[in-house]
């Protein structure tokens, strides 16, 4: 074979060699970005694809962008101005915002917003409404709305030595049955009080104690949840009580039946009365659950944004409580 034919066939091995690399080469890649994912469209578990930054919650969240405190609830949309979008506003109650807000600089509009909603910023016992929609489950009694001398709830029912109205009673049984039979004895100490009942444990303990005082842990006569038939104190009327087994079981799972803590700590600057772990107030098992799903804000938080108002919907206040046909 000549020297140049040799050559030839060196340089046609070469070629073969260098082809047959690149083939390999363009192998690995096609295999490596099929691997990858590149072209098959996910990631093979059939879930839809997350950004890793949460952008299904803050889809969701789209109209929540801030101006708010971080409550249950979420805030008010960007800034004061953002307040007019809130359900719970009001325009016939623009000034008062405007007022609460100069007296106190601390707090949110939003929050501003529904404290005013529930009359917060008016002198207790002075500046006073009557309770809307007085035969409702639902319905706020305290400092500010108040229950006329002749109101009475309808269907009321006897449950140990005390009375309480039906639905709330039915509630109350099955809560204590369930209490016993995880070994805890939970009992009706005081139920419904009329309002003269009222006004007769009120004049006692105001004499004994001074009205500052009992203010921190009586109702006035008329403002008493218990005149609506749907307030308990378990047991014995102590601090201590929250700290017994039944206190601690009640207080942990009274909202299963409906019931709530209506008097604690945490909102005692709202309700101004001192904790008072004995005593429960029943919603409804509906609105306990949400209560309990929101963390257990106080009770007129809850009343502003879910009685009072409805989200998303124009509704006037207390549009849930047309007296039943029945009582
Ligand atoms: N102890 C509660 C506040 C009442 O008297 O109704
Ligand atoms: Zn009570």
């Amino acid at each position: 074979m000549s020297e140049n034919r040799k050559q030839k066939r060196r340089a046609r091995k070469r070629g073969g060699i260098v082809l047959l690399l690149v083939l390999v080469a363009a192998l690995v890649v096609v295999v490596y970005l099929l691997f990858s994912g590149t072209f098959s469209g996910g990631d093979g578990d059939g879930a839809p694809e997350r950004d890793g930054g949460g952008s299904v919650r803050d889809a969701a969240a789209g109209d929540d962008d801030g101006g708010g405190d971080g409550d249950a609830y979420g805030g008010a949309e960007g800034g004061d101005d953002g307040i007019t979008s809130l359900w719970y506003y009001d325009a016939a109650n623009a000034d008062r915002y405007k007022a609460y807000s100069v007296r106190m600089p601390h707090l949110p509009m939003d929050d501003i917003v529904w404290m005013v909603e529930a009359n917060l910023d008016k002198e207790p016992y002075v500046d006073v409404e009557e309770v809307l929609s007085p035969y409702s489950v639902t319905l706020l009694a305290n400092k500010y709305f108040y229950f006329s001398e002749s109101y009475v709830p309808p269907e009321l029912v006897a449950v140990g030595n005390s009375m309480l109205r039906a639905d709330a009673a039915d509630a109350m049984r099955e809560m204590i049955d369930d209490a016993a039979a995880e070994g805890h004895n939970l009992w009706v100490q005081s139920g419904y009080r009329s309002f003269d009942l009222q006004n007769r444990l009120y004049t006692g303990y105001s004499a004994a104690d001074g009205v500052e005082v009992a203010d921190t842990y009586s109702a006035r006569p008329g403002y008493s949840e218990h005149q609506s038939g749907l307030s308990v104190d378990f047991n014995t009327i102590t601090q201590a009580f929250g700290e017994t087994p039944e206190g601690i079981w009640a207080a942990e799972n009274a909202w299963k039946y409906g019931f709530i803590l209506r008097y604690t700590e945490e909102n005692s600057h709202i309700t101004l009365y001192m904790s008072e772990p004995w005593h429960f107030r029943f919603i409804g098992r509906e609105a306990a659950a949400e209560m309990h799903t929101l963390g257990f804000p106080p009770y007129e938080e809850y009343w502003v944004k879910n009685v009072k108002f409805v989200r998303n919907v124009t509704a006037s206040a207390g549009g849930d409580g047309d007296r039943p046909a029945v009582g």
